[in-house]
């Protein structure tokens, strides 16, 4: 293992769920710095800014010293080396996302083939969790409250008055 292990954890964090925080705290133990990088794009689907996605996230990790949060556009690999990363670091939840993890993980290394992509097995009790379907809940009035960290729910309510309150 390199003597500093940089690892970037890149993800849509469109809201950051348990399962997101349960990724960024065991991978903050296996590395010196972990990147929590957002994807900057302009989805029209999208359920929050990337501002606010941040706010969460820095909320989220405030207690981890070596976990920064980070915004990127263009290509992963191409945010990795000038981040001077070695490894990008994903979760697997169920079977069902290994085609495409597997899909992402060799095209960027057949772009980078310096950059490792790791991968974590989603917790247990997260396996179920997705954003997309956190986001669905909330839109839609319903109560998110044990899919996502207290922080998240705080600024989710404010900005979603209809969350949680059923
Ligand atoms: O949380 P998500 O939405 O599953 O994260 C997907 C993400 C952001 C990791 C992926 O879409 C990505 O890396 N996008 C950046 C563009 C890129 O590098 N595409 C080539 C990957 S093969």
């Amino acid at each position: 293992m390199p003597s500093s292990l940089v690892a970037i954890f890149p993800g849509s964090f469109d809201p950051p769920t348990n399962g997101h925080l349960d990724l960024i705290v065991r991978g903050a133990r296996l590395v010196n710095h972990l990147i929590v990088a957002i994807l900057q794009n302009t989805q029209k689907s999208a359920l929050l800014t990337t501002g606010e996605r941040a706010e969460m996230l820095k909320e989220i990790s405030a207690h981890l010293p070596n976990v920064e949060i980070d915004f990127f556009d263009g290509l992963l690999v191409d945010y990795a080396v000038r981040r001077h990363a070695d490894t990008i670091l994903r979760g697997i939840r169920a079977v069902s996302d290994y085609e495409t993890e597997l899909q992402m993980a060799l095209l960027n290394r057949r772009m980078r083939p310096e950059i490792e992509t790791v991968f974590l097995m989603a917790s247990a009790e997260y396996s179920f969790l997705s954003s997309r379907m956190v986001k669905e809940i909330i839109t839609l009035g319903g109560d998110a409250g044990s899919f996502v960290p207290e922080a998240v729910m705080r600024r989710l309510q404010t900005k979603f008055p209809a969350a949680n309150k059923r």
